[in-house]
């Protein structure tokens, strides 16, 4: 039996580490071997491919730039950790994949869909998550969240945090429109609900996957 490769999307401050936690700890529970990993990054080359394109100081990173280093570190990570895990079993838990490359480089820096497409074809060769949750909550939220966080732990702004609420707004339609396309892979789930309730929807379909 092959794992199943779960990825969690939305935009800055929607909560995806504390729910990461969450279905990590049930899927254990259930008797699941399973692994968290996380993009940009999730190998040592993805980690170091990650410090670049975080790093706010970069501000001359191309937007052709960023989309190509996310797909290198993507595709070391597919072939070195992600698909050998499945292959054995485990279940993989993704903080992030292909879908925020279409809703921050494809929506919210307007680079073409169809260019997207055309490396995620060259890289992924048709693979893709079993299921995705989307964490979804107004922008303003999530921001005012990140800068609170950032004041508590000193923690850096990184290069895409310092984007403005626009860019941002487009980030998240840009996720609803890609579940709206293709609705049976995704959970919506409403970010702004206190987390009980998050967590209840989370269970409610990890439950159906193990079903
Ligand atoms: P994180 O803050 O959730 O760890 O994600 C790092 C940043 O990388 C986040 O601001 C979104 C961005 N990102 C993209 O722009 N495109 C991608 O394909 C991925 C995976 C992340």
């Amino acid at each position: 039996m092959t794992g199943q490769f779960i990825t969690l999307e939305g935009t800055e401050g929607a909560g995806k580490s504390t729910n990461l936690a969450f279905i990590q700890t049930f899927l254990s529970e259930q008797g699941i071997e399973v692994i968290v990993t996380r993009e940009p990054g999730g190998t040592e080359i993805g980690e170091a491919i990650r410090t670049i394109l975080l790093d706010n100081a970069l501000t001359e990173m191309t937007s052709d730039t960023e989309l190509l280093l996310i797909f290198a570190a993507r595709a070391q990570h597919i072939q070195e950790k992600i698909q050998p895990a499945l292959a054995a079993g485990t279940w993989v838990i993704s903080d992030r994949f292909t879908d925020a490359s279409y809703a921050y480089q494809g929506a919210a820096r307007s680079m073409g869909f169809e260019r997207i497409a055309e490396i995620e074809r060259w890289v992924q060769q048709g693979f893709q998550p079993d299921t995705t949750f989307i964490f979804d909550l107004p922008v303003e939220v999530g921001m005012a969240r990140v800068r609170a966080r950032s004041a508590e732990t000193g923690q850096v702004i990184d290069r895409f945090e310092t984007e403005k609420q626009d860019f941002f707004e487009k980030v998240r339609s840009g996720y609803l429109n890609r579940a709206a396309a293709a609705p049976a892979r995704y959970e919506i789930l409403d970010a702004s609900q206190p987390i009980s309730s998050v967590q209840t929807a989370i269970q409610a379909r990890l439950e159906t996957m193990l079903a």
